[in-house]
Order: structure tokens, then sequence, then C-alpha cells
């Protein structure tokens, strides 16, 4: 346990950041890279703990990945060149990592068990189990195979033509890749589009894909060529920064090369929709990712409502988005959000406990929560949950509280932001 006490704080905010790279575009690069044949190199990886479960995952079947701090040179024989692994993988807090590899796992010629810590063993695999077995995948475990740990004995994978049942990027991911393995056609389809990255990524790796932005359809057994990842800044990261300088009075901070990739950018919707002083510049797009600058600056906000399509988009900025929301004047309904309750942790409980423990009038639902607003926020000892975005929420909430906070547990932020403090620190 690593507690963390946080004093009130008088001044302002105010410089610029270089965002960490993106958490879901890390785990692409090393997965893309490892299973094309040659030599790939990624640029501003993220070295945070779950990034690096991936990487452990496919150094355990025989890939060469070196590491120098934010930079990877993966070197492969290509997928027909992985080995089974010695031992049990260990996928940490990783959900990601997990619900990929279950759809790579399938499709290749060996024996895996895979594993997690306690958060991770409690969350539902069925969501991909189900249709990887419908492609002929071989999958065993907790609960008819759909808690951790599994053990996955790889096979001859099918093509199937599939809708999602749920509002899942990694459902889709899991599928799309069981399909770059299987011999024909596998079609995706999404009623409310989730995270491209993995559309994105196969066609900068050669595969044969196509993609509509509702239905995506790969066809399998063509191989990967190497090719070189830059990775944007994580905007799931960035959100804590854009929260903290609009809430905190005169503040105003610059945040460089951060990805505006349309499918994630449901944050900056809604900042500017409650009023926020936000300003996108210098636009570009990198590896085959929209990314650019945002400067935010201190603002006096209103409620809204958060509902249907935007979700996806937004949905690991739901924690930071409901602190936003305390500051804001009027009622902040949040709806459609129900996939919050099966992430790290429950997000809906979580969020609501630790707001209200700092004086907040949040009400969770069944799909969301209900926010009154503006509140001042008092301090005290808050849970961590063991869920890194939830520690984050509430360290940018000790910025604006009377007294002081004390966060149970910071350990796990290094899942998606080892630097945060260091960071948060150079912008007082
Ligand atoms: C992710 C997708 C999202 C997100 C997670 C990362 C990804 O999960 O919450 O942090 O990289 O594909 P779901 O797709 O299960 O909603």
């Amino acid at each position: 346990m690593s507690e963390k006490t946080l004093k009130p704080f008088e001044g302002k905010l105010s410089g610029v950041i270089e965002i960490p790279g993106d958490k879901s575009i890390s785990h692409r690069a090393v997965i893309f890279g490892s299973l094309a044949k040659g030599i790939t190199k990624v640029t501003n990886f993220l070295d945070g703990e779950d990034c690096l479960r991936t990487v452990n995952a496919f150094r355990e079947m025989g890939v060469t990945i070196q590491e120098d701090g934010t930079s990877l040179v993966i070197e492969s024989e290509g997928i027909s060149g992985l080995s089974e692994p010695k031992q049990p993988l260990d996928f940490g807090n990783s959900g990601t990592t997990t619900r990929l590899m279950l759809g790579i796992l399938s499709g290749l010629p060996f024996f895996t068990t895979i594993y997690g810590d306690a958060s991770l063993s409690k969350r539902p695999m069925d969501r991909v189990v189900n249709p990887l077995r419908q492609m002929g995948s071989i999958i065993d475990g907790r609960n008819d195979g759909n808690l951790l740990p599994l053990s996955i004995r790889g096979s001859k994978l099918h093509p199937i033509d599939y809708t999602l049942p749920v509002k899942s990027a990694q459902v889709k991911s899991a599928i799309l890749l069981a399909g770059l393995l299987a011999d024909g056609e596998t079609r995706v389809t999404e009623t409310t589009p989730t995270r491209n990255h993995t559309e994105n990524m196969l066609k900068a790796f050669g595969a044969d894909i196509t993609s509509d932005g509702y239905t995506t359809t790969i066809r399998g057994k063509n191989n990967l060529h190497a090719t070189n990842v830059h990775v944007p800044g994580d905007i799931s990261s960035a959100a804590f920064f854009l929260v903290a300088g609009t809430i905190v009075p005169d503040s105003s901070i610059h945040l460089k090369n951060t990805g505006l990739n349309n499918t994630r950018t449901g944050i900056i919707e809604v900042l500017q929709k409650m009023g926020a002083d936000i300003v996108i510049e210098n636009e570009r797009s990198v590896s085959g990712e929209k990314i650019g600058d945002i400067h935010i600056s201190y603002s006096s906000l209103k409620g809204i409502t958060i509902e249907g399509n935007i979700i996806p988009t937004l949905i690991d900025e739901i924690p930071i988005i409901a602190l936003l929301a305390t500051q804001a004047e009027g009622t902040t309904i949040i709806k459609d959000a129900e996939e919050l309750r099966v992430k790290e942790t429950d997000r809906i409980t979580a969020v609501a406990d630790v707001l209200n423990t700092l004086g907040a009038d949040i009400t969770p639902t069944k799909d969301g929560m209900i926010v009154k607003g503006k509140t001042q926020l008092h301090g005290g000892n808050i849970a961590s949950y063991d869920d890194h975005r939830i520690a984050m929420m509430g360290a940018i909430a000790s910025l604006i509280t009377t007294n002081e906070v004390v966060i149970d547990d910071i350990s796990c932020i290094s899942i998606s932001y080892p630097d945060f403090f260091r960071d948060l620190e150079s912008l007082k």
C-alpha cells in the first residue's frame, strides 16, 4: 500500500505537458509489431504496467523486444515464428492484454494458460470467449470460461459474421485478431462505434481490412509487414489535466501531442458543451492517427446530459468528468454507461463514494450517475479502489478541496501514467 496525503492547493496551474503515449495504441503497436515479420520500431510507447504485460506475453512466445524507456524495437519472425510459452502468462491488471490476446491465442497452434490480479479475475471474459468459441476456439476456465484463469488450446479458426452485444472495442479487436488468423472473411458489426485503433493499425501493417465505421471486414491468413509506429499522447491521461485546468481558478495549461482520434474525443465535446475555454491547435496525422495540441483555461461551467453514442468515446474519462460536473452549475446526468460496472472496479460505485466523501452530491444510477453542482469539496480520506483512474481523479480533486485529501493507495497509477505526480507538480 502506498498512501498519499495531498495538502490543499492555493495557486493556479500553468505550463506545458507532453502527454505520455496512448495505452490502447501502445498495446496494439506491440501486438502488431510481434505478429509482423521484420523489425518494428515504436516511439513514445507507454511504459506503464499494463502495456508491459503485453510486451512480456510476446517475449514469452519468442519475440525479441528491446526496450529503452519509451522506445521499443520489436524483431519477429511473424505469426508462424511464435512459440508455446513455457509458463502461464500473467496479465496483471490489464483487460486489454487479456481480451486481445485471447483473440490471438485462439488461432495459434499451441496451449496457453493466462491469469491476472484480483480485479482482472473478476472481469467478464464471456463477451470474447463466446464469439471466439463460435470461431472454433477451445477455451476453458472458471465459470465456464467467463473468469480467469483461462486455458486456450489454439486451433484452426473459421470466420464469423458477428454483431457486438456490448459496446466494446476490446471485444471487436479480439474478433478481428482471430479473424486475421482464420481462413476467409470475418465481419464485425457494432451499433455504437467504439475506438478504432485496431482497424487503423491493421491497415498500416498491411492487413486486408475495410470498415464503414460500423461494420469491419477482415480477410484472414495474409501476412502483416513490419512498420514503425509513433504513439500519440493518451487523451485519457490528458483528461486529468484538461479537467484540472478548467476547475482550478486562473489556470492555463498547454497539452502537447495529444491523440485526437474522433472515437476518443468525447471529453473535448463535453468540455465544450459545459462551457470550457478549450482551443485545439497544430492538428496533424501521425502513424494513421490524428493528433494535436490542446490549450485549456479556467472556466465557469454548466451541467449537461451525457448519453448515447458519445459514451464509448469517453468511457474511461467518466470518473474525471464526474469531478468536472461537481464544479458545474446545475445537474449533469450520465446515462448509457453500464459498462463502467465492469471496468478495473465498479466505477459508478467508486466515483460516487469517493467524490461524495469529499462533499459532492452524486446519486449513482444503474447505468451512470446524477451529479448536482456546484459543490465546494472539503477533503477527507478516500480509497483508490486499486483503480488508476479513480486514484488520479482523487488527486485532481485535492486541487480544489478546502482540507487535505488522503488517498489510501496510489501505486495503481503506474498502470497508465507512471509520471502523473511529476507532471502535476510541474504545473504548480
Ligand atoms: C480499450 C477499450 C475500452 C477501454 C479500455 C481500453 C482498448 O474497453 O475502457 O481502457 O484498448 O480497446 P472496452 O472496449 O471493453 O469498453
